[in-house]
């Protein structure tokens, strides 16, 4: 078994992108400025969103981050949308979710100017995704698949099932490792709620990426031998035994699924970091894609 390492994956990333902050300082060009709004205190999204800003720094590109109480009335938080739309130094802005019950997420993700939508949430970035055309990619899909791409892992006619079909993971994930691309050429079974047989379905991947959000839901009964394991999961789990007194808990019951696996991700430091990775990419092409 192997570990998946997303944490220094996307180091090398970040290194790499660092260099290009670098080059285009020498250059004299814009430095990519990327902001996110944060609504209410949300354990998860607090650390993502920081984790964000923290990248940012590392790298070296500008971050601001807008926050608001969960009370926050939904003509705020979408006026505020299009004053980022309009402001020319910021290169992209994420809103991250979920949103309060009161707020309608597709509509603040419509709102979103397409060229500033570093997230890949917007339907026409979402529509280029399928077409194959340039775009924001979604950042845990993009850091799944670049996660595959620098391990090396061969996908072509391999058969892939993804646990959950949600829009920021599963159905984008399902399209880019089934298309005609490598990473790519999957035979992809999209399992949900209401799939029958779900345990015989997971037992012929090849590669099995679990995004659902039910922590150990993966056994090792579901997983065939030497297969590709990808955990998308990160729920927060109580745990005594930490200072913060929460420890984040992936869908697979790594201890009993690991040693059957040829690749696995641990949880934290899987697809987590990838997909901050992804966003610092997206970030950067947010400025090639304007020609700045
Ligand atoms: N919530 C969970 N994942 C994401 C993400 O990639 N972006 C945003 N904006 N919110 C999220």
């Amino acid at each position: 078994m192997q570990l998946l390492d997303g944490r220094s994956t996307s180091e090398q990333i970040r290194k790499e992108l660092a260099e290009a902050v670098q080059q285009r300082k020498k250059d004299g060009k814009k430095i990519p400025h990327l902001a996110a709004i944060l609504v209410g205190n949300d354990g998860g999204s607090l650390t993502y969103v920081a984790a964000k800003v923290k990248a940012c720094e590392q790298i070296g590109f500008e971050s601001t981050l807008i926050r608001y109480d969960d009370s926050v009335p939904e003509e705020i938080l979408l006026a505020k949308v299009q004053s980022l739309n309009e402001d020319k130094s910021i290169d992209g802005f994420i809103v991250q979710l979920p949103l309060p019950k009161h707020i309608d997420e597709l509509k603040i993700t419509q709102a979103i100017d397409p060229m500033k939508d570093v997230d890949g949430f917007h339907p026409v970035n979402l529509g280029k995704m399928i077409l194959n055309l340039p775009g924001f990619l979604p950042a845990t899909p993009a850091g799944i698949v670049e996660l595959i791409r620098r391990n090396q892992i061969k996908t072509e006619g391999k058969k892939c099932v993804i646990i959950g079909r949600s829009n920021i993971v599963g159905t984008p994930l399902s399209i880019m490792l089934g298309r005609n691309a490598d990473p790519g050429n999957c035979t992809v079974t999209l399992a949900h709620s209401k799939t029958k047989n779900l345990h015989e379905i997971c037992q012929s991947a090849d590669i099995l990426i679990a995004a659902i959000g039910q922590p150990d839901f993966v056994t090792a009964e579901m997983v065939k031998d030497r297969a590709v394991v990808i955990d998308v999961g990160t729920t927060r789990i109580e745990d005594a035994t930490r200072a913060r007194g929460w420890r984040l808990k992936g869908d697979v019951k790594f201890d009993e699924v690991a040693p059957k696996c040829s690749f696995i991700t641990p949880v934290p430091g899987g697809v987590g970091p990838m997909t901050i990775a992804s966003l610092m990419i997206n970030t950067l092409k947010a400025m090639e894609l304007k020609g700045k």
